[in-house]
Formats: C-alpha cells, sequence, structure tokens
C-alpha cells in the first residue's frame, strides 16, 4: 500500500530520477510484454471485465512513452492471442474495439514521435473494423524510423511455428529447398518475426509465472521478469524496476 501511494504521488523528478538510475548502455533493444491481469484488476475494483481492458489501454500509452524515452528500440505488446477467441462473445467484441479506439486517439502523437506502428499476428480472423484501424496505422508510420510498436494481435506461437514448418516443407517437396539447408537463420525468415530482433526482456504482469504461447522460438535466450502488478495498475516507475532487474542479469547466451 504504501508503495503503491508512492508510485501515485511520485513527481515528474522523481520519475526522471528513477529513469537516471538506470545505465543508459545497457537499455534492452526488444521488450516483449504479456498484458496480463486486466480482468482481477477489475475484479478488485469491483468493475466489469471490459473496464480492466480500457484501462489496460492507458497503460499501453504509458509504457510506450516510458519505453520510448528510455531508447527501447522494438516495444512488442501480446494484445490478442490465437486462443483469446475462446472467451464470452461480448469480452473478444469488445478486446476487438480496442485497437481502432487506441489508434483514433493515439496514432498522431505516435506517428509525430516517429514510432511504427505493426501488427504481428493473423490478419485474416480480425474484424474488418480492427483490420482497417490497424492497417491504417501500419500504413501511415510506415516510413517512421523510430521505436517499432508492435502489437501481438490473434498471434500464437504454435501457429506461427507450424507455418513456418508448413512453408519450408513446401519448399523440400518442390526441390526447391534441401533438408541440410534449414537452419536457424533460414527458419526465422520463415517466422513473423523476420525483421525484428529477438526480445532481450520479457515482462508478464499480475502475477502468472507462464509464457502462454508467445514468442516460444523468439524467448529462448531472453531475460525473464514477472511482477504481481496488474497490467492496469503497471506504472512508468514498475517499467524501469523491471528494466533495472535487466541491467543487474548477466547474459550468457549459453557461454560462459
Ligand atoms: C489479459 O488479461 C489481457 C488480455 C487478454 C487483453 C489485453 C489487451 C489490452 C491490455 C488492451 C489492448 C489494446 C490495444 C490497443 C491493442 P486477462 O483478461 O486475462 O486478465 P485476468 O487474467 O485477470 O482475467
Amino acid at each position: 500500500m504504501k508503495r503503491q501511494l508512492k508510485n501515485l504521488f511520485a513527481s515528474k523528478q522523481q520519475k526522471e530520477s528513477a529513469a537516471a538510475e538506470l545505465s543508459s548502455d545497457k537499455i534492452p533493444q526488444h521488450v516483449a510484454i504479456i498484458m496480463d491481469g486486466n480482468g482481477r484488476w477489475a475484479k478488485s475494483h469491483g468493475l466489469p471485465r471490459i473496464a480492466g481492458h480500457h484501462s489496460g489501454m492507458k497503460t499501453i500509452k504509458r509504457i510506450t512513452k516510458a519505453a520510448d524515452r528510455l531508447g527501447v528500440k522494438v516495444l512488442t505488446l501480446y494484445a490478442f492471442s490465437t486462443e483469446n477467441w475462446k472467451r464470452p462473445k461480448e469480452e473478444v467484441e469488445f478486446l476487438m474495439k480496442l485497437p481502432q479506439e487506441f489508434l483514433s486517439i493515439e496514432l498522431e502523437e505516435l506517428h509525430e514521435n516517429n514510432v511504427q506502428v505493426r501488427m504481428m499476428g493473423y490478419k485474416e480472423d480480425l474484424p474488418e473494423h480492427t483490420l482497417r484501424a490497424v492497417e491504417a496505422a501500419e500504413e501511415r508510420t510506415k516510413h517512421n524510423t523510430g521505436m517499432v510498436l508492435n502489437f501481438a494481435l490473434n498471434y500464437g506461437s504454435r501457429k506461427e511455428m507450424l507455418n513456418a514448418f508448413k512453408e519450408m516443407a513446401a519448399a523440400v517437396q518442390t526441390g526447391e529447398l534441401q533438408p541440410d539447408q534449414i537452419t536457424e537463420e533460414l527458419y526465422e525468415q520463415h517466422l513473423l518475426t523476420r525483421t525484428l530482433p529477438d526480445p532481450d526482456l520479457l515482462i508478464r504482469t499480475s502475477g502468472e509465472l507462464r509464457i502462454s504461447n508467445f514468442m516460444m522460438w523468439q524467448l529462448a535466450y531472453s531475460e525473464l521478469w514477472f511482477t504481481d502488478v496488474f497490467w492496469p495498475a503497471f506504472t512508468e516507475e514498475h517499467f524501469h524496476e523491471a528494466i533495472r532487474g535487466y541491467q543487474q542479469r548477466a547474459r550468457r547466451f549459453g557461454g560462459l
């Protein structure tokens, strides 16, 4: 409680000094986040689940700015998984409206800040209105050279990997590819992340300790950071705490 109050009243100066404690030469290039706990946050405030998702959308703005300020190059946010269609229809419909709402409010500011908005996931299953909003944002920001804000929307790692296997198997079948030519690098060219570096840091909010079908190949050597804080309550200070934790890790990538 004390900590929460402290965060609530943290001044701009305090926030800047928290950021200043971070070493600027060890900022993760790619941060991926599993934004979890919207429903439980809503319940704890006596609100319907969708209010949690709406509040979670506001956290996206906060953390996008924080990441950009620190010099993060790619911020990937797990907004909707290939399994999330199993949720009640009303909740899915609400979630599918959020990209549109978020982008109608934030796109211009993102664009002014040179942010590239991208979507990673299976576009074919999205409702027309969601797809239109996302594609318009991608188109508007495609020449920007700043941070990539990558929304994992209708994304699932197993599907991504299976598709990659199928594409490579088809190439083997036609004789274009020999099985021994299949390397990590070639396989990665078939993943949805083909233009992105692997995440250096994965953050999952809400106290769950799972990967939930998120970037399973790409996370092989990522540092993992779990926090009990629900996504709607996740602040810039919490984000800095995760980055600070990351900076204290020794990354060996299997070496010594
Ligand atoms: C997980 O919490 C969260 C989601 C499945 C949705 C995340 C979506 C947003 C934060 C907003 C998306 C907005 C844009 C702009 C793409 P949960 O519902 O599983 O929470 P619970 O585990 O507490 O029930």
